[in-house]
């Protein structure tokens, strides 16, 4: 503890000589943002067709995405919630968030199926959303945009035998 006025300073001096836009508080701590390595290596546990999505895609279609989400982890809640951890989580759920009552009712978990179903029409699929989001018709688009945001987002595949996606040895050669 003896070390926080310490830190502090050197916080505060940091942000005195940068002036601003430092103003986001040092949060919880992050995780290390994944190599291009583990982000395959990730995108290869996924379930079929997720598995064969092409990211440099997903991210392109993300693009629709971003003037209202933030997908990092922390980031703020913008015209829609932040959706880093949205795999897995309620509907509705993302922190200090004002959702519509559909979604806030919507009673499930986020997983690609719903994702699928939300973004082929949100409107159809949760009537009363205030997501104004056309969709997107093109199911490639979307399963390469869900990829994309599974990889993005902190999503980590149920433990099976082994722990964490490591890359697997390269296979020795003949
Ligand atoms: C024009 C702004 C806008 C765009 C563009 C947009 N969204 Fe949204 N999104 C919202 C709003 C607003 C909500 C909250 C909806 C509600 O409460 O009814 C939302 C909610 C969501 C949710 C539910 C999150 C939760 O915590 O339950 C997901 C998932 C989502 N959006 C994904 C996407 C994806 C993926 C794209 C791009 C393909 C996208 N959105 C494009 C505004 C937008």
């Amino acid at each position: 503890m003896t070390r926080a006025p310490i830190a502090l300073t050197i916080i505060g001096l940091a942000l005195a000589a940068c002036s601003q836009d430092a103003s986001q508080e040092p949060a919880r701590p992050t995780r290390p943002a994944l190599t291009a390595e583990q982000k395959t290596a990730l995108l290869a546990t996924l379930p079929a067709p997720y598995n064969a999505a092409d990211l440099a895609n997903g991210q392109r279609v993300f693009a629709r995405c971003r003037s209202c989400h933030t997908i990092t982890e922390g980031g703020p809640n913008m015209t829609g919630p932040n959706l880093y951890g949205v795999f897995g989580r309620a509907a509705g759920a993302a922190e200090g968030y004002n959702y519509s009552t559909a979604v806030k009712q919507a009673g499930f978990v986020w997983d690609a199926d719903h994702l699928n179903n939300w973004l082929e029409n949100p409107r159809t699929f949760l009537k009363g959303t205030k997501m104004s989001f056309a969709g997107i018709p093109d199911a490639t688009d979307r399963r390469d945009v869900i990829a994309f945001l599974k990889v993005e987002t902190g999503f980590a595949p149920a433990p099976t035998s082994a722990t964490a996606p490591t890359p697997p040895e390269p296979a020795t050669r003949p």
